[in-house]
């Protein structure tokens, strides 16, 4: 499966949905997930991101990100459909913890 990681967190400039076949987004307040069930492995999504927040799960230090998206996908509504970023979401591209301090 591919993730979404901490960068899109903030930025959220929405460009992977519109690509993915099987429409697997999910959508928090301030970040997208994928639910890895249902992510078919097409990696169409990977390059479409301005700021590189998709990556394929295969790398181990992406286990805690593996498990945000699992867990919030479950939850958070679908989005299929791209949507005007956030004003300030350049502003977040390079911003560190992301996570601690924005997440939702
Ligand atoms: Fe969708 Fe393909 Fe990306 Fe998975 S890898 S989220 S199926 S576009
Ligand atoms: Fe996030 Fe990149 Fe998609 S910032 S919403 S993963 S295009």
């Amino acid at each position: 499966t591919y993730v979404v990681t901490e960068v899109c967190i903030k930025c959220k400039y929405t460009d992977c949905v519109e690509v993915c076949p099987v429409d697997c987004f999910y959508e928090g307040a301030n970040m997208l997930v994928i639910h890895p069930d249902e992510c078919i492995d097409c990696g169409v999504c990977e390059p479409e991101c301005p700021v590189d927040a998709i990556k394929p799960d295969t790398e181990p230090s992406l286990d805690q990100w593996l498990e945000v998206n699992r867990q919030y996908s479950e939850t958070w509504p679908n989005i299929t459909t791209k949507k005007p970023a956030p004003a300030d979401a350049d502003a977040f591209v390079s911003e560190p913890d992301k996570f601690e301090k924005y997440f939702s």
